[in-house]
C-alpha cells in the first residue's frame, strides 16, 4: 500500500518562506506516495478553547487529514524562539489525530539562533501522541531565499536529506507494524 504524505504549511504570512519550502519539498516526493498539501492560509480555523471548538467542521476537517496520514512534515515560522501559534494551534485542535505519526520539520527562522525552536512541540508530540520525530530537521534563516524563491544550495540538500529520511523511516516503520501482532 502507499505511503500517505501529508504535507502542513503553518505559515499565515501572505510572503512565507516556509511555504516556499514545503513546496519545493512536495516537488521532491517519490511519485509512487499519496499526498495532501495544506496551506493553513486557506483554512479559517478557531483559536482551540478545549471545548466548542471541537466540533468546528474545518478542525473535523483537518483532523481527518492529519489522521490518514503515515508521515506528516511540517513548515513553521519560527516566533520567539518557539513555533508559531498558528502551528500549536493546530495542534491542539487536532491533538489524538496526531497519534503514531512520523513527523517531519521545516522552519523558516530571521536569524541563526532559533534552531531549537520545534524542540517544545517536538516533545509534546513524542510524549502526548508518541510521534516518531524525524532527526533532521531542516532550519533555515532569511539570507537563504532571494526575491520570494529559494537560493540556498545546502538548504536544497536539506531538503532533498529530510524527504529521503522521511520516505524510508515511514516504509521501515510500515513494515514493522505489518509484522507486530494487533
Ligand atoms: C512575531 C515574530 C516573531 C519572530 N521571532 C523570531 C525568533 O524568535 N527567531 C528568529 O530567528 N526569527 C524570528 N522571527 C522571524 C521569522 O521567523 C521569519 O520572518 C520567518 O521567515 C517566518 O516564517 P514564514 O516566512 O514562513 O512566515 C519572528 C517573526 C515574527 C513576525
Amino acid at each position: 500500500m502507499a505511503s500517505k504524505f501529508l504535507i502542513i504549511s503553518a505559515s499565515l504570512n501572505l510572503n512565507s518562506k516556509s511555504r516556499v519550502l514545503m513546496q519545493e519539498l512536495l516537488t521532491l516526493l517519490p511519485a509512487d506516495v499519496e499526498r495532501e498539501f495544506i496551506d493553513l492560509q486557506d483554512y479559517d480555523l478557531p483559536m482551540c478553547d478545549g471545548g466548542p471548538c471541537y466540533t468546528d467542521p474545518i478542525v473535523l476537517k483537518l483532523q481527518r487529514s492529519v489522521a490518514n496520514a503515515d508521515c506528516i512534515l511540517v513548515g513553521i515560522p519560527v516566533y520567539n524562539f518557539a513555533c508559531s501559534a498558528s502551528f500549536k494551534n493546530l495542534v491542539e485542535l487536532t491533538g489524538r489525530a496526531w497519534e503514531e505519526k512520523i513527523v517531519g520539520f521545516v522552519c523558516a527562522a530571521g536569524g541563526h539562533s532559533s534552531y531549537m525552536s520545534v524542540m517544545n512541540v517536538a516533545n509534546s508530540l513524542m510524549l502526548d501522541f508518541r510521534c516518531v520525530i524525524i532527526p533532521r530537521f531542516v532550519y533555515s534563516e532569511g539570507s537563504s531565499f532571494a526575491e520570494g524563491k529559494l537560493k540556498d544550495a545546502k538548504i536544497k540538500e536539506r531538503l532533498a536529506e529530510l524527504k529521503d529520511t522521511a520516505v524510508k523511516m515511514t516504509s521501515a516503520l510500515a513494515k514493522k507494524a505489518a509484522l507486530l501482532p494487533e
